[in-house]
């Protein structure tokens, strides 16, 4: 009989579901909350709002497009975190009564392993093999991860302040970019040169640092703008190209070291900052075998979740309906 999962995830400002059988994926279903652009973030209260409004709709499409019956469902998986703690919740009890009315296993999945996790969806790209170097980037993560299997993840290192998408994020909004300011951020250094320099970190190990260069980045604009007030708009594209260099660096070195350290020939990356173009560019020159994800599969979507439930699911790892949603979680 064929194994069939519903996923759903609702961790931050996406309300998404897919379903998946036998690995293959059926339907992927994304609906965007537009509702928080004008505020320059997510606002939490708005977004669980938008959950609620959404997900019953949503899960709805994804079986249909995915011409799957509920009662056919082998199990469904759900984002247990780590995210925003009342956006979690929405999933959390949509997928706990759906497992309680259908009387079919439920299967808690961590955020960050299923955006590492989604190279394993049978479909037209390459799925790495256990064990692996994983590379979480993302707006609220930034992790080196030993991968052993679906379910035993070891972090090696992790940022100790911002993430590398809130460094995006951050000096892009200097640069008065909108939010979230990576997609642009990548655009904008496609067009511009790399010839502004900032602070470099000094992070022993394998953890990372971007609060001084968000830092380095703000003294910078300050002073060049005291002399010429259009510094920003006549010099966009290199401080751009600039920015996203340094904070390509920062990732890069730790890369390397932690091929070094660990022996691992394979590279997988995962996260919404996987997209960027400069990453992608400098890991492709690295000597290791490189798995980047395809970019529907980048920024947040339920296909990863279901897919690291498909693993979950089929390593045994089932949760119960005590499950609970966590706003922190390690991986
Ligand atoms: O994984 P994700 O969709 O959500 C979280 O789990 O946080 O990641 C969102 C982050 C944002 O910080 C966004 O600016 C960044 O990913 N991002 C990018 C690019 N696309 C998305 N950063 C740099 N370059 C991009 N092309
Ligand atoms: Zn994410």
């Amino acid at each position: 009989m064929a194994t069939i999962i519903l996923g759903i995830e609702t961790s931050c400002d996406d309300t998404a579901a897919a379903v998946l059988v036998d690995g293959k994926l059926r339907a992927n279903v994304v609906s965007q909350q537009l509702e928080h652009e004008n505020y320059g973030g997510v606002i939490p209260e708005l977004a669980s709002r938008a959950h609620v409004e959404r997900i019953a709709a949503v899960v709805e499409t994804s079986l249909s497009r995915a011409n799957i019956d509920k009662k056919d469902l082998t199990a469904v998986a759900y984002t247990q975190g780590p995210g925003l703690l009342g956006s979690l919740l929405v999933g959390n009890a949509f997928a706990k009564s759906l497992s309680l009315a259908l009387n079919i296993p439920l299967v808690a999945v961590h955020h960050m392993q299923a955006h590492l996790l989604v190279h394993f969806i049978d479909d037209s790209f390459p799925t790495p093999r256990f064990p692996f170097l994983g590379l979480t980037v993302s707006g609220g993560h930034t992790q080196l991860v030993h991968v052993d299997h679906a379910s035993s993840f070891e972090v090696l290192g992790e940022t100790l302040d911002d993430a590398a998408g809130e460094a995006f994020d951050k000096t892009g909004k200097m640069l008065g970019l909108p939010y979230p300011a990576g997609p642009n951020m990548d655009k904008y250094a496609a067009l511009g040169t790399s010839k502004f320099t900032f602070g470099k970190p000094t992070v022993a190990g394998l953890n990372f640092s971007f609060s001084g260069l968000k830092t380095s980045v703000l003294y910078f604009l300050r002073s060049a703008q005291d002399k010429d007030p259009d510094f920003i708009k006549n010099n966009l594209y290199d401080l751009c190209a600039s920015i996203q260099a340094a904070i390509v660096a920062i990732l890069l070195e730790k890369v390397k070291t932690a091929v070094k350290q660990t022996g691992l020939k394979q590279v997988v990356l995962g996260g919404g900052v996987s997209a960027n173009s400069g990453l992608r560019k400098a890991l492709e020159a690295l000597d290791v075998e490189l798995f980047l994800p395809p970019l529907p599969y980048t920024t947040d979507n339920a296909a990863m979740i279901t897919m690291a439930g498909h693993l979950k699911y089929n390593e045994g790892a089932l949760d119960n309906l005590s499950s609970e949603p966590k706003a922190r979680m390690s991986i």
